[in-house]
């Protein structure tokens, strides 16, 4: 494929994430890690124009010098910006207003592709459709928070499909012993998967398949969340403060357990990876399973040798620099290192992550209490 054409496809995608939407599902926050629909597809534009066309294509005019105020998400070095909390306040510009935007931006890195961008502009245009890649994955988050926290539970889209991969008993041993890990190839990777560098292993197990739903009912049928002993305190406050009794998007109804899912409110397929609990949940069910989370590299090592996909799976490492970590001159190095702080590793990919965009050695990265992300437990001992 052409960069153009390459260019087409993911912007293309994000549009069609969206297409099920009306104009009102578009606006709303309702809580401040969900962006509005609306944000992430004027920020993905933002993200090419600021990065590519401002600095490299000669003559470009920027669409609307204000919109860098409104669509610029951290970027310390590109200047002030609508605090994260208020996205769902901008009622302006309009949904009608940020599709031309986008259109406008489009046709302008159309002519800009015509000509072979520099090795250092390619690498920053690649960043780009990997950078859309992961909105598109926030979308599908933000948008099953956005309707699945409104009471009549609306239907993103009645026949959306899910594909889990077939039922697989028992662990994958891994022997004791120094293994390399990290990115390695050709290809694009994100900063934090560098260095490849060697890890010492001891001696582990980990579960070829992830927890299901039935298994996670047991853990709150025995009353998980009222034993405090499975718990880390920050967890065990975190359940007391948010009076969490099950994972998100859970429902009891008359001894009957829902879940809402994209295609509305439905009883629960107990066969189904758990889906939406927290690092401190999958850390609680893993203690009382009597069992513990893996490590990154734990699951990086094992991982050709079990399914993943469904969902993205908390490990117990924190999210850290690897050896000789450097972040990018630039805004760019404000990308993933300025993160590296209080935070979780997950690895995998799930049913919201486009085709393509993961790999072994991918790692995605939350803070533990967050769960309106597609995430879900692999067991080690
Ligand atoms: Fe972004």
């Amino acid at each position: 494929m052409t960069l153009a054409e390459q260019y087409k496809a993911v912007r293309q995608r994000s549009e069609q994430i969206c297409s099920p939407l009306q104009i009102e599902d578009y606006v709303v926050q309702p809580v401040v890690d969900v962006s509005p629909p609306k944000w992430h597809i004027g920020h993905t534009t933002w993200f090419f124009e600021t990065f590519i066309l401002k600095p490299y294509f000669m003559g470009y005019q920027e669409f609307n010098p204000e919109y860098n105020y409104v669509f610029n998400s951290y970027y310390e070095t590109v200047g002030a910006r609508v605090i994260r909390t208020d996205r769902g306040n901008l009622s302006r510009p309009t949904v009608k207003d940020v599709y031309q935007y986008r259109e406008y931006v489009d046709e302008a890195m159309y002519s800009f592709l015509c000509h072979e961008p520099s090795p250092e502009v390619k690498e920053l245009f690649v960043l780009g459709l990997n950078h859309e890649e992961q909105h598109q994955e926030l979308l599908y988050y933000d948008i099953k928070y956005i309707l699945g926290h409104n009471p009549l539970f609306p239907a993103y889209d009645k026949s959306y499909t899910t594909q889990h991969a077939e039922p697989v008993e028992g662990f994958v041993s891994i022997s004791e012993g120094v293994y390399e890990v990290g990115f390695k190839g050709e290809g694009f990777c994100f900063d934090n998967e560098l260095n490849r560098h060697k890890v010492y292993l001891s001696a582990y197990e980990i579960s070829k398949a992830v927890v299901t739903n039935a298994e996670y009912l047991e853990f709150v049928k025995a009353g998980g969340y009222q034993d405090f002993r499975h718990w880390h305190a920050e967890g065990w406050a975190w359940v007391n403060e948010n009076q969490i009794t099950a994972p998100l998007y859970w429902h009891q109804i008359d001894e009957q357990w829902f879940v809402y899912t994209l295609r509305g409110l439905e009883p629960i397929n107990l066969n189904e990876p758990v889906q939406h609990v927290s690092y401190y949940e999958a850390y609680a069910y893993a203690s009382w399973k009597g069992m513990r989370l893996p490590t990154e590299f734990e699951w990086e090592v094992a991982a050709t040798q079990f399914n993943w996909g469904n969902n993205w799976e908390w490990t117990e490492s924190a999210y850290l620099p690897y050896p000789g970590f450097s972040k990018a001159p630039g805004a760019i190095g404000e990308y993933n290192g300025k993160f590296m702080v209080s935070q979780k590793v997950l690895r995998g990919a799930s049913d919201a992550t486009p085709p393509g965009h993961s790999r072994i050695t991918y790692r995605n990265f939350f803070h533990p209490n967050l769960r309106w992300l597609y995430c879900g437990i692999r067991l080690a001992r």
